[in-house]
């Protein structure tokens, strides 16, 4: 594929914005001083850097020859960025809107080794998009309902042979459980769009759900259970490369699938390893802040009382 000479791609690129609107999110380079949206960082980009970063550490071969597969892809950014490495890229949008942009970037870089289907995230499988050594999962997990998002996860886990990226908000309450496989997870619902507005209305909301008026945010716990459960032998929360603003319900992680492991010096804990984190396990001070605490708190009581504390310290 050839690259289009920066006059057709500013002519074509304003074709695109009379048919499809402006692009809302995406910032990406075209040609020389030619952006999709800017020449300014917008935002998105210090995310790419940090997810881009995350694979090319992760996995073992060069990027070159790596597959990834970029889930609800909007404008394409990721996808685009993989692609440019030299990856075999496929990005999956449901949004014509969205995908079209998408499109016109590939065309202007002539990007051969990229691929945009437009479809539903909840049809991945392997039978239809085949393995990636890399998923990318960011900002689509909770615009999903249950049981869709457990589901979702099961079939990123299927198509996945080595490591998944997810960005996603998390809740930080449990407020409803549901049932999957045997399994409780716990969250709490997030409106996508209002009960009585028609599928129409709905997918002009460009980075909402496409049809789910509701969508189930899961706990840390119950997000951290839900990908061992899907296979996945071991999960990490990035905090380098940074992004702008760290918010508490809000976090990158990287789930890899491995090989399981057992503790040769420890074989009871074969039984003990399949226990789940419990919704309660990740809140509150450790007991070593309590301890200390309590060591203040002794120090101005009677010596009886004192040595009673001392030793419920440790
Ligand atoms: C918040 S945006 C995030 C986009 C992009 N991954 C990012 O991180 O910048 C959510 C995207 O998911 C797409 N989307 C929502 N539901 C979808 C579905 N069921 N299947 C495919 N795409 C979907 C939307 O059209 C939108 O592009």
């Amino acid at each position: 594929m050839q690259t289009a000479g920066v006059e057709q791609i500013v002519n074509r690129k304003q074709h695109v914005v009379e048919q499809y609107g402006e692009w809302t999110a995406h910032n990406i380079r075209l040609a020389d001083n030619v952006y999709t949206i800017s020449d300014q960082i917008r935002g998105d980009e210090v995310l790419a850097r940090r997810v881009l970063q995350i694979v090319s550490d992760v996995l073992k071969n060069p990027l070159s020859t790596a597959r990834i597969l970029d889930l609800a892809c909007l404008e394409g950014l990721y996808a685009i960025e993989f692609a440019q490495h030299g990856a075999q890229s496929v990005g999956v949008e449901i949004r014509e809107e969205n995908l079209a942009k998408a499109r016109f970037a590939k065309e202007a870089l002539a990007l051969d080794n990229l691929n945009f289907v437009q479809d539903d995230v909840r049809n991945l499988n392997s039978e239809k998009y085949g393995h990636f050594d890399a998923v990318l999962c960011l900002g689509i997990l909770y615009h999903l309902d249950a049981p869709d998002v457990f589901d979702f996860v099961h079939r990123m886990a299927e198509v996945c042979t080595r490591c998944l990226v997810i960005d996603t908000h998390i809740s930080n309450t449990k407020e409803v459980s549901y049932k999957y496989r045997e399994r409780e997870y716990w969250g709490r619902f997030f409106t996508e769009h209002e009960p009585d507005t028609t599928l129409a209305e709905r997918e002009k909301s460009l980075w909402a759900s496409i049809d789910n008026v509701k969508s189930f945010w899961l706990t840390r716990p119950s997000l951290f259970n839900l990908l061992a459960h899907a296979g996945f032998t071991s999960v990490y929360e990035c905090y380098n490369p940074p992004v702008w603003q760290k918010f508490e319900d809000r976090c990158t992680l990287l789930a890899i699938k491995g090989e399981p492991q057992e503790v040769l010096s420890a074989p009871s804990l074969l039984a003990a390893a399949s226990k789940d984190w419990s919704e309660n396990s990740l809140l509150g001070e450790s007991p070593r802040v309590r301890s200390s605490g309590l060591r203040r708190f002794g120090r101005i009581l009677p010596a009886p009382v004192k040595s009673f504390v001392k030793k419920l310290a440790g």
